[in-house]
């Protein structure tokens, strides 16, 4: 691709743009909120000048990557976007408004992907008048040091746009795998009941969230405990994703913990609201 557009400019979407832009790609990187866009690029501006001073980048390749990220407020600029990456928050209906803008503004050869972490893909296509060029490409956070994408393929999603978008995450340095789309993927289908049950052990009095993490880590060679990772990926997002488990399962082994309900309720995001099952001091 020579031309990229990020729709959202949130971890995600700052992070994907971000990988885009040191393979060498144009990315319009488009958010509605001018706060956010600047967040987003500040995101940006950190890692590389961290890349810089870790000597990963010299100072000239630094700056090339930053002047390739286009920051814009406007769909619009998603027009001469070879493929375009959804990357909002989790609502079916937000989505489903940025794709119809999308398969309005942008050529009819245009990919259209969507990093969402559970929503249907093939929905998401149902929305356009083409819904073969329609496809996830799920990222993980932190974007820029995680190597996996997972890439999910609607009903309607042809083998083209399969291959194409799969060699572009190899070009990525990411390492691409082909799912199907059913509610959560593979990834949060797998983790996401894992961290519901540290909730629930939690919430029963098992052990303490540091116990539980400490088995998990230590016990398990995982890098963070399910309660810090909770926290790392937002209880609010966590949340919704159980949601779409349970609703599109109706199985009642994905059903929310009540606590996990209760801390959304009262705030407590984790660490971008400074306080979850751990405080971030902020
Ligand atoms: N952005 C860019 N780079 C980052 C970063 C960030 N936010 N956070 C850490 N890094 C880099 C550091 O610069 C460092 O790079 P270096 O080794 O080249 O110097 C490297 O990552 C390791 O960082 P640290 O030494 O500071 O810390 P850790 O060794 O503890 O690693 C971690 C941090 C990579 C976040 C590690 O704890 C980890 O892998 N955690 C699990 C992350 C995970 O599971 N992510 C998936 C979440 S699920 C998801 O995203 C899907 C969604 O749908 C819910």
């Amino acid at each position: 691709m020579s031309e990229v557009a990020v729709i959202g400019a949130g971890t995600m979407g700052s992070g994907i743009a971000q990988v885009f832009a040191q393979a060498g790609d144009t990315v319009r990187l488009i958010e509605v909120s001018l706060e956010q866009l600047e967040r987003g690029v500040a995101t940006i501006e950190k890692n590389l000048g961290r890349s810089v001073e870790k000597g990963r980048l010299t100072e000239e390749e630094r700056r090339a990557i930053r002047e390739r990220v286009v920051p814009s407020s406007d769909v619009q600029d998603a027009e001469g976007a070879q493929l375009v990456v959804e990357a909002i928050y989790e609502s079916l209906d937000a989505k489903l408004e940025v794709f119809r803008s999308l398969d309005e503004v942008c050529l009819s050869e245009t990919i259209l992907a969507s990093n969402t972490s559970s929503i249907s893909i093939t929905a998401l296509g149902a929305a356009t008048s083409r819904p073969d060029k329609v496809i996830g490409m799920h990222f993980f956070n932190p974007v820029p040091v995680m190597r996996l994408v997972e890439i999910v393929r609607g009903i309607a999603t042809s083998d083209d746009t399969y291959i194409r978008v799969e060699e572009q995450a190899r070009r990525l340095g990411k390492e691409p795998v082909e799912v199907r789309d059913f509610p959560g993927f593979i990834a949060n289908r797998v983790l996401m009941p894992m961290i519901n049950e540290a909730i629930f052990a939690l919430y029963e009095g098992v052990a303490g969230a540091d116990e539980i993490d400490t088995v998990m880590k230590l016990g398990m060679n995982h890098p963070m405990g399910p309660l810090q990772l909770a926290d790392f990926i937002g209880l609010d997002v966590c949340l919704d994703i159980l949601k779409v488990l349970h609703d599109g399962f109706g199985d009642p082994k994905y059903r929310p913990c009540p606590l996990l309900k209760q801390m959304v309720a009262g705030g407590r995001l984790g660490r971008k609201t400074g306080s979850g099952f751990y405080e971030y001091p902020m």
